[in-house]
């Protein structure tokens, strides 16, 4: 039968592919640019060297930026409080071309090489069955004869030198790395220790905040319906506004100026926890803007919902649930929420904090002369009174009750 195996010119994906064709499948690679730093050319040379009968490299990084990462921002997406989803983000993404590909060549399997203890695995497969009930999921790292097979990394190695396949000269980094354009995360290997303090090689797409400049950055970001349209730095007079532009740009502030740093340990879908770095330049900003603009333009009652649904939103995108029906149901309701998140966010981008100093909003719910403790902006001072005492009833019921059972 025919598969398409998402590659990714490593070991462990070169000698999947590898191992898949010895079984007599023919392997289409499937490999996504979703803006990891790679030589595609190599890695499809590579392919074709390893076996693979045809290769599609596929350049989804404005998709990816449109279609995921800009939507889950736009709920405030955060997992645990902290994690901001850049791996959980993209793994949807990946399986949503890798099944358009497979129904294109009429093949009747896919393939990853994800680990059976992790979350990627779950995202790949969810995903996979979502778009396509019909589909047949070959995961070697579940296959009780690939298992057989290779017990360790050193039979990966060892297969894969006696099948000519190149194991890359670089020195191995002592952890696992995963990388898009939105994010990378460390975890494994020496990260395993939670009291280990990462050191400073083993960050890679933000600076230190302590060697970032002594001089604060300050950029100005335009949102329309809670989607971040415009980027202005004024003082060096850049303008972005195409989505894919915008969002590298602000990576490159970001981490020029250390944004974005998290360390932590997480509880995966699993039940395991595992000890994450996580280095999210650009949307750690977005992140702060986005939150900041809704505080103006942003309903009370609306935002105190919102934000009970947004640890869920969060979770489900964590768990591989991105196309599923509570999915498509918790969304509907987020875009009602950012109809009139419109306007702009003042940013300071100073030694790691993004901090906004400043918002305006042609949808503003905010009325300075209401706010004001200044002026009195045609509001009764004495409807407080009766406000207050309304709220009052129950407190002093509850308060009278508590004395007539426990009296001193
Ligand atoms: N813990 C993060 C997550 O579950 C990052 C996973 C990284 N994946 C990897 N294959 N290295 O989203
Ligand atoms: C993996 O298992 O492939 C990496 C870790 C994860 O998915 O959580």
């Amino acid at each position: 039968g025919k598969v398409v195996l998402a590659y990714s010119g490593g070991l462990d994906t070169s000698v999947i592919l590898h191992y898949l064709v010895e079984k007599g499948y023919e392997v289409i690679a499937f490999v996504g640019n979703i803006g990891q730093s790679e030589n595609f050319d190599e890695i499809k040379e590579k392919a074709l060297k390893t076996g693979a009968s045809k290769v599609y490299v596929e350049d989804l990084r404005k998709r990816f930026v449109v279609e995921f990462i800009f939507p889950a921002l736009m709920g405030n997406a955060i997992y645990e409080g902290r994690y901001l989803l850049g791996t959980s983000l993209a793994r949807p993404l990946l399986a949503q071309k890798q099944v358009e590909i497979a129904e294109k060549e009429g093949a009747e399997y896919v393939a990853h090489g994800a680990t059976a203890k992790g979350n990627d695995q779950v995202r790949f497969e969810l995903s996979y069955y979502a778009l396509n009930p019909e589909i047949k999921v070959i995961s070697p790292w579940k296959d009780e004869e690939f298992l057989s097979n290779f017990k360790g990394r050193s039979d990966l190695i060892e297969y894969a030198k006696k099948h000519g396949i190149n194991v890359k000269a670089t020195k191995d980094k002592p952890f696992s790395e995963d990388e898009n354009l939105m994010h990378i995360s460390h975890e494994a290997g020496i990260i395993e220790d939670p009291m280990y303090r990462p050191e400073e090689y083993i960050f890679s797409k933000t600076k230190s905040p302590k060697e970032a400049k002594d001089e604060e950055t300050i950029i100005e970001i335009y949102f329309k319906d809670g989607i971040p349209v415009k980027v202005v730095n004024p003082k060096e007079n850049i303008v972005k506004e195409d989505p894919l532009d915008l969002f590298l740009y602000l990576n490159q502030v970001g981490s020029e100026n250390g944004v974005g740093r998290v360390d932590m340990v997480e509880n995966r879908f699993i039940g395991i926890k595992s000890r994450g770095i996580y280095e999210t330049p650009g949307a750690t900003i977005l992140w702060t803007a986005h939150r900041d603009l809704e505080g103006i333009a942003m309903d009370k009652e609306v935002m105190h919902l919102r934000d009970m649904l947004t640890p869920k939103f969060s979770e489900l995108i964590y768990n591989g649930m991105w196309f599923s029906p509570e999915m498509d149901f918790l969304f509907a309701a987020i875009k009602k929420s950012q109809e009139a998140i419109d306007g702009k966010v003042v940013l300071s981008i100073y030694k790691g904090n993004v901090m906004p100093i400043g918002r305006e909003s042609p949808t503003s719910l905010y009325d300075k002369d209401l706010s004001s403790m200044d002026i009195e902006g045609g509001f009764t001072a004495s409807d407080s009174k009766g406000f207050i005492n309304i709220n009052a009833i129950r407190l002093k019921a509850h308060a009278a009750v508590l004395r007539r059972k426990n009296p001193y």
